[in-house]
């Protein structure tokens, strides 16, 4: 009897990406398949890392990378996950009349 295992009928194994607000930092990403743009489009190579974080304090020299500088100008921000308001349809603008 073959013993090997098939893992053919196995699901595929889902690729998670973390994203964590830390307390008093940074935004704390991770996984194995995230990318990071920039405001016009283009991906940051980020040189196989799969693990992250972005500056929250606004005072890093390495925008948008955090470089640790939240922890020597006092940034606070404790957050506690929370379930956010429904999403709210955007009003429909009345027709233009002609
Ligand atoms: S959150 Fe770390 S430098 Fe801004």
């Amino acid at each position: 009897m073959d013993t090997a295992a098939d893992d053919s009928c196995r699901p595929k194994e889902i690729s998670v990406t973390k994203i964590t607000i830390r307390n008093n930092g940074s935004i704390r990403i991770e996984g194995d398949d995230f990318t990071v743009y920039d405001a016009e489009g283009n991906a940051f190579d980020l040189a196989g890392r799969t693990a992250i974080s972005l500056c929250r304090c606004g005072q890093s020299e390495n925008k948008p990378f955090c470089d640790s500088t939240h922890k020597l100008c006092g940034f606070s921000s404790e957050v506690k996950a929370r379930k956010l308001d429904p999403i709210v349809p955007a009003p429909v603008p009345p027709p233009i009349a002609s």
